[in-house]
């Protein structure tokens, strides 16, 4: 008996001590130590929503921002036409409730994960034009007005402009049944729903000088036919040594200059090897031992550079601080990270912030301290 109180008292004082390490100046959440800065967010998967991710649990309180991973998406939101699946989304705004984040809803028109009745029409033909335009604003309508004044940013239109080539939309499957102006058209749609809402166009390596300018092109013919959209998302979807600082910069600095805001809505950093990227969710490449060095566990020296790159990166958003509006990780912990499966299938990757126990890696303690160590020293070099 002596020894169960005995136990009870030391288990008891092992967790007020880990509470008080949680909680001490030196390492405040992540939320925290970039509250003068920017919002910091996390995307959610089923598991996470579902109430069955233990090791997501404990660390959702880092963040004061939240993107659904998947369950926003059209196929998740509308498995058929007239039937709207609302559990996981209502989960994902219920989290954020609870902790007074932001949520971001993700997302209303894209070419993948859009089941094809969208685009089909009676007798097997192709849905007209007006067929397509009045799908697209039911689904803006429906689901901007469910969560009106409850989700206060949207990726409106996601990953429209084309990688390659001259071409300047991608051939996405709404542009087929709609015309160039579905984008002008989605944005439209969206506003009318919540006129308060932030209005986001998403994609991802814009910050690229080539798919960069055929943003900016779109970005500016929006605004000059007065469409309302607010905020440019790049993905980040990035890797320990691309792309370089002074390609984020430069785009920071171009999308600034149009008066939007940027968010950077999707920030994980690959440690493993690619030949691809890019974030197109259709590249598949083939595995092998060579593409997949760290298998039996992340090295010191990897996770260091990591933690290195992460603070630039870092560094550099906070001297734009008055652009960025939002960093948003795509996932909490490696182990659920898409990255494992993109671009190739099966691997193991370290891209995020939390290890597979839900332990803080050195990118972390990195970054918690980046904001303060900076303001303590503000001459000091923090590129
Ligand atoms: C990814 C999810 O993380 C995966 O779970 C899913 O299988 C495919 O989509 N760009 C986006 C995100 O805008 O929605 C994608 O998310 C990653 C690339």
């Amino acid at each position: 008996m002596r020894f169960r109180i005995l136990f009870l008292i030391l288990s008891l004082g092992a967790l007020a001590s880990a509470f008080a390490r949680q909680n001490t100046p030196k390492t405040p959440t992540l939320a925290k130590a970039f509250e003068r800065d920017f919002l910091i967010g996390a995307a959610l998967g089923g598991q996470t929503l579902l109430g069955e991710d233990a090791i997501s649990a404990p660390v959702l309180g880092h963040f004061n921002a939240f993107t659904a991973e998947n369950a926003m998406k059209p196929d998740a939101t509308q498995p058929q036409e007239g039937v709207f699946r609302f559990e996981q989304a209502d989960k994902l705004v219920e989290i954020a409730r609870k902790q007074n984040a932001t949520v971001v809803g993700h997302t209303l028109i894209w070419h993948s994960q859009t089941p094809r009745w969208f685009f089909e029409g009676p007798d097997n033909k192709p849905a007209t034009r007006e067929l397509a335009l009045q799908r697209m604003r039911t689904r803006i309508a429906t689901l901007v007005g469910r969560y009106k004044g409850r989700i206060a940013q949207w990726d409106v239109v996601n990953e429209a402009i084309s990688d390659g080539g001259d071409d300047m939309l991608r051939q996405s499957p709404w542009r087929t049944a709609i015309g160039d102006d579905y984008i002008a058209e989605a944005f439209r749609a969206a506003h009318a729903a919540d006129p308060k809402a932030t209005l986001i166009y998403n994609d991802y390596s814009i910050e690229n000088p080539g798919k960069r300018e055929k943003t900016l092109k779109l970005l500016k013919s929006l605004r000059d036919q007065n469409v309302p959209v607010h905020a440019v998302g790049i993905q980040g979807h990035w890797g320990l040594d691309y792309p370089d600082l002074a390609t984020i910069e430069s785009a920071l600095t171009d999308f600034g200059k149009l008066g939007l805001k940027v968010m950077i809505t999707e920030l994980d950093v690959s440690v493993l090897p690619t030949r691809y990227r890019g974030a197109d969710v259709g590249v598949r490449q083939e595995r092998d031992a060579a593409m997949d060095p760290y298998v039996a566990g992340l090295p010191e020296a990897v996770a260091r550079q990591q933690a290195e790159r992460y603070r630039a990166i870092f560094a550099l958003l906070r001297r734009h601080r008055d652009v960025v509006d939002r960093v948003t990780f795509w996932g909490v912990h490696d182990g659920q990270s898409w990255k494992n499966n993109f671009p190739i299938r099966g691997r193991t990757d370290y891209p995020l912030l939390f290890d597979r126990q839900g332990k803080p890696k050195p990118a972390f303690f990195e970054l918690n301290a980046l904001p303060a160590a900076a303001r303590q020293q503000p001459a000091a070099n923090t590129q």
